[in-house]
């Protein structure tokens, strides 16, 4: 199944292929094969510090890998011990990404508007009206058209996150990358994200998320891939591994999640 899903890289968007990352003698990331397909939902779970965070940060190379070869949208970069890469290709390459943070990230003294229109002011050199048209049209796709000229601290959780999600499509990414979105939030508050990150899957775009939501990986997964201690233990359709997996390890992981 996996050796299947690897060689099809033809519709991939995202390949990964043996990828490591250590931090000093911490060895975090060991040697991971991924593949998602355009326009498909990833959600990956597993255990605190297995390294979920480092390969979400890897993929658009807010950390850099020590080896491994990771092809994103147009881009591949192999990378090995003495590779050195250049500012302007992490730019380039993490340009195709964009990041919704556990905590909202959000800058405290820009407006929702503001928050969305900044970088494509910035990084993507569009004219004013033309961000805030754009702003504007996704504010609305989160639900919030109406809390536009709100600033953070007049926004729920759920409300700020939203519009995190909305910042990060601003900027046009090939892959939406998740990190625990709704994590920080209270427990009323992550329907109404979820809910926006579904219809996201639901139009196609391709996303990689870190979540303990199972109700949400159950519903919007094309795959669901568990992580532990650095590793890949196992991929395949929500089903596969939320509901029959035999996998010891990842048998322990979801009744912890489940006692929560
Ligand atoms: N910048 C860093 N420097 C040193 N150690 C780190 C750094 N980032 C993560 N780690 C360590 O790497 C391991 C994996 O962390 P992380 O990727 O955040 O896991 P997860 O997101 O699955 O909880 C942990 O032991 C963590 O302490
Ligand atoms: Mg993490």
């Amino acid at each position: 199944m996996d050796a299947g899903l690897l060689n099809k890289r033809g519709s991939s968007m995202i390949n990964i292929q043996n990828l490591y990352k250590r931090f000093d003698k911490l060895e975090v990331l060991k040697g991971i094969d991924l593949s998602i397909e355009k326009g498909k939902t990833a959600v990956i779970i597993g255990p605190s510090g297995s390294g979920k965070t480092t390969l979400l940060r890897c993929l658009n190379l807010l950390e850099i890998p020590d080896q491994g070869t990771i092809a994103l949208g147009k881009q591949t970069l192999k990378i090995t011990e003495s590779t050195k890469l250049k500012q302007a290709e992490i730019v380039a390459f993490r340009k195709q990404t964009g990041m919704v943070f556990q905590g909202y990230n959000l800058f405290p003294h820009l407006t929702a508007l503001e928050n969305v229109m900044e970088g494509q002011i910035t990084v993507l050199r569009r004219s004013k009206e033309a961000a805030r048209e754009k702003a504007m049209s996704l504010l609305e796709k989160v639900g919030l058209k109406d809390r536009a000229e709100m600033y953070p601290f007049q926004l729920s959780g759920g409300q700020q996150q939203r519009v995190g999600i909305a910042r990060a499509m601003a900027m046009d990414p090939e892959v939406l990358l998740f990190d625990e979105p709704t994590s920080a939030l209270d427990p009323e508050l992550v329907g109404e994200v979820l809910k926006v990150m579904k219809d996201l899957s639901r139009e196609g775009m391709t996303m990689v998320v870190v979540t303990h939501e199972m109700k949400f990986a159950s519903e919007a997964a094309d795959q669901v891939i568990f992580m532990d201690g650095g590793v890949v233990v196992e991929k395949g359709t929500p089903n596969e591994v939320i509901n029959e997996t035999k996998n010891p390890r990842t048998l322990q992981f979801l009744n912890k999640v489940a006692e929560r």
